[in-house]
């Protein structure tokens, strides 16, 4: 792959400490993700898909090791600062939607960039666009509990791209949907991100999706497996 590194992991340790037990995730794993590929993430439930993403998102920390993502030394931020980072760089779409149940749809969407500061009027023409894009533009002012499974991970996907990020990672988005959802948003989430030069990062159990996939690695005993291509 020639395409520019935009995510490189050097070294990465991380251990779970419960009471006496100490659960090793990850015990030195160096990774390179390259700009706008489709990077899967496969392996065993507990094998550690959804705690890579979220080091790499900085939600939680390493306990050793680097994490430059588009230049940017995550590691080496403080906890604010990476929140500003994930904030302005980086989409996230999770399993089970995360939806805000008593904002409607639209505000939904405009929800990170009120909190980023701007105002809710600036972000609304990006998110109606966004919700076409999701076909989704006639359901603006509904209400969460009113949309299907589908539906829902549609919105949170508009919400992920509002700031467009160039970096985009999904933790199992299809993983509660039945398998003709599943597909339509895989369909979609391909669509916004890889096919439009983002890089996808995405967690999954499904062989499916692996399909599509630029390159897979499994993680599996703290290792990383990842198929040459
Ligand atoms: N906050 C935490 N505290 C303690 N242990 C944790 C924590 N988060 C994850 N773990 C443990 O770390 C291991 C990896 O968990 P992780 O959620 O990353 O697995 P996963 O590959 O995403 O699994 P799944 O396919 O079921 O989503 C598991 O054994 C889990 O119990
Ligand atoms: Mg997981």
């Amino acid at each position: 792959m020639n395409a520019p590194v935009i995510v490189q992991v050097r070294d990465l340790f991380k251990t779970y400490n419960e009471g006496d037990l100490a659960l090793r995730v990850f015990d030195g794993l160096c990774l390179d993700i390259f700009e706008g590929e489709f990077f899967a993430l496969i392996g065993a439930s507990g094998s550690g898909k959804s705690t890579l993403l979220n080091l790499l998102s900085g939600i939680d920390k390493p306990d050793r090791g680097k994490i430059v993502i588009g230049g940017t030394n995550i590691t080496a931020l403080d906890d604010r600062q990476q929140t500003l980072y994930r904030r302005n760089h980086i989409g996230i779409v999770f399993q089970f939607f995360n939806l805000i149940p008593t904002l409607t749809v639209l505000e939904n969407i405009t929800l990170p960039k009120e909190l980023g500061g701007s105002r809710y009027k600036a972000a609304e023409p990006r998110a109606r666009l966004l919700l076409e894009q999701v076909s989704l533009a006639d359901r603006a002012d509904a209400f969460p509990d009113k949309l299907s499974g589908g539906e829902q991970q549609r919105v949170a996907i508009a919400r992920a791209l509002l700031h467009e990020p160039k970096l985009v990672f999904a933790d199992e988005p299809t993983g509660n949907l039945d398998d003709d959802t599943g597909a339509q948003v895989l369909d979609i989430l391909l669509r916004l991100t890889c096919h439009a030069g983002k890089t996808l990062v995405m967690a999954t159990h499904s062989m499916e999706i692996v399909k599509y996939a630029d390159r897979v690695c499994r993680i599996q005993d703290g290792q990383l497996q990842i198929d040459p291509s």
